[in-house]
């Protein structure tokens, strides 16, 4: 009997151990999580979910100062780290809600000279205030040699961070791991612009507020937002890294190539949503990850939606960064709303404005995708978020846009470029534009005609973008990395990147030859005439 004979016996384990050895199992590993907080963590926290329920034992780093970050044992291990004050504009509100008063205070005064010196004041001031606190979370970070020492001894097979902000990048570097980024913001812009190749011909960058299809003016503005956004805002954040880099990972490290040295990136994009750009192996696009079914509504909103008969349900909501608008913004939505026939659901945590009407229903918390999921809802007025605007995309929902502050004009402008969107200008809203905004979102079939397509489009994919996220995780934790898939491109010097010496010496070769064919056209003239004059 073959199969009871040693050799067999022998074979059979060779093969097993060398099976066990190549792809150790990608169940059950212990995985390292750097979250950033606020609506960055809402998203994350979707595919914990999904790697907990895959059985991965699953350990978080946060500061006692969360805001969203809340213990949850259930879900996964709490590493928290005592710090003094909120880190800056992702956990403190009243940081946050100041930037954006004073941000609107500065729009509706008109865009003067002293308004855009002011506002790019408020926006220093936020961001040297949070960059500094997120320092010193790394500085106590690493220094905290008891809390370093559990992490070595944890086992952790993987980082997973989102690299907004840097502290989950150097703790990769620090503890040897494979690293995962979830992103798709760096603090001076676009995640792509690390990785991969971004001409500004045809990339816009966000905050020009210009689509894929730019005049010739529009190039050179986009090319100026560029150096002055991405460029120098990466030449004036990444030193102040650096030096905590050297500090505690050794000289000659940068917080630049640390971070692109990331073995994957789980980009939130869907190209149903972003502009066409090109794009690197390692960037897995999971845009849309936290959208799914919509389920009933609880009690107390499915009534009153179920009051809104035939004409159905407007939602609103300035997403969970935004609790308060100035009181008279919200009175002008509060008397646009009051005069429609729909019902309105409005998330709102400030003040209840005196002139609400009665078809509006406050609420300081609501399921948001259950309600755009609702095939009573007929349009959502957003912030422009973009976990509202992957939801509406999902449930095909059209969007009436109320942009405020950061990325959220860019983004309608992709739901506006394609037809599914209607922004308006915040700065300058009254109730009457605002009526006309949203009776023509609601009466032209044209916006949810287009909706309805990008939802076809969207959801037309092998796999759920959770699905993927969690393949992919996975994929490197099987294989220790994914150094396979990281183009070469770091650390070529920029002319070598854009070719620039070989087109110069090439271009040398060209005129080199071009100069000995006309010594040589000139030397045979010259002969050719003397001949010429010999016989003549
Ligand atoms: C899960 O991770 C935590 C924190 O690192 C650790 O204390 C715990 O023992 C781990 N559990 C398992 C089953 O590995
Ligand atoms: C780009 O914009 C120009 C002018 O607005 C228009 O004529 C052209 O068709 C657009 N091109 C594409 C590809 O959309
Ligand atoms: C809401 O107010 C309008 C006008 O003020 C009134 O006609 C209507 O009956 C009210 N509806 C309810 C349910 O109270």
């Amino acid at each position: 009997m073959a199969c009871g004979s040693w050799e067999s016996w022998e074979s059979w384990l060779k093969i097993t151990a060398v099976m066990v050895l190549l792809s150790p199992p990608a169940c059950c590993s212990n995985i390292l999580v750097v979250p950033v907080d606020g609506s960055h963590w809402l998203n994350m926290r979707v595919l914990l979910e999904e790697l907990h329920a895959r059985g991965h034992n699953i350990s978080v780093l946060r500061s006692s100062s969360s805001r969203y970050i809340a213990e949850e044992p259930s879900l996964y291990h709490c590493f928290t780290m005592s710090l003094n004050g909120k880190m800056g504009i992702t956990e403190d509100q009243e940081m946050l809600s100041q930037f954006l008063l004073d941000s609107l205070e500065i729009l509706r005064g008109g865009l003067t000279l002293t308004a855009f010196v002011r506002n790019t004041q408020i926006i220093r001031k936020m961001l040297w205030e949070t960059h500094h606190k997120q320092r010193e979370f790394i500085r106590l970070l690493f220094e905290d040699s008891a809390l370093m020492e559990k992490l070595q001894g944890a086992g952790f097979a993987l980082v997973l961070t989102d690299p907004f902000f840097p502290a989950g990048v150097m703790l990769a570097h620090h503890l040897q791991l494979p690293l995962v980024c979830h992103t798709r913001w760096l603090s001076f812009g676009d995640s792509h612009y690390l990785i991969a190749p971004s001409p500004t011909s045809y990339v816009p960058v966000v905050g020009s507020r210009y689509t894929a299809n730019m005049s010739f003016l529009q190039r050179l503005a986009n090319a100026m937002h560029y150096i002055t956004t991405v460029k120098l805002g990466s030449a004036m954040i990444h030193p102040s890294y650096d030096e905590l880099c050297h500090r505690f990972l050794g000289p000659g490290t940068d917080i630049e190539t640390l971070t692109q040295h990331a073995d994957l990136w789980l980009m939130k994009v869907d190209f149903v949503f972003e502009f066409p750009r090109p794009t690197v192996p390692n960037i897995i696009y999971i845009g849309g990850i936290q959208c799914r079914p919509a389920r009933p509504l609880p009690p107390d909103l499915e009534e009153f939606a179920r009051g809104s008969g035939e004409h159905g349900v407007v939602f609103m909501s300035l997403g969970s960064l935004v609790t308060q608008i100035p009181a008279e913004l919200a009175e002008t939505i509060a008397e646009a709303f009051a005069q429609l026939p729909q019902r309105v659901i409005w998330k709102y945590q400030g003040d209840r404005p005196a002139n609400l009407g009665n078809n509006t229903l406050l609420v300081r918390w609501a399921p948001q995708n259950d309600i755009l999921g609702d095939p009573r809802t007929r349009a959502f007025i957003s912030h422009g978020g973009t976990n509202g605007i992957y939801e509406a995309i999902y449930h095909g929902v059209p969007v009436l846009g109320l942009p405020l502050i950061f990325d959220q004009y860019d983004n309608l402008v992709r739901l506006d470029s394609r037809g599914a969107a209607l922004t308006l200008d915040v700065s300058r809203l009254d109730s009457r534009q605002l009526l006309e905004g949203l009776r023509e979102v609601l009466s032209q079939p044209s916006y949810r005609e287009a909706m309805a397509r990008l939802s076809a489009l969207h959801r037309d994919q092998p796999q759920t973008p959770l699905q993927r996220a969690a393949f992919w995780v996975e994929f490197v934790l099987r294989h220790g990395g994914a150094a396979h898939l990281r183009p070469a491109f770091f650390g070529l010097p920029w002319y070598a990147y854009y070719s620039l010496d070989v087109a110069l010496c090439l271009g040398m070769v060209v005129a080199s030859l071009t100069g000995l064919a006309l010594l040589a056209i000139r030397r045979l003239y010259r002969a050719l005439r003397r001949v010429k004059e010999k016989q003549s």
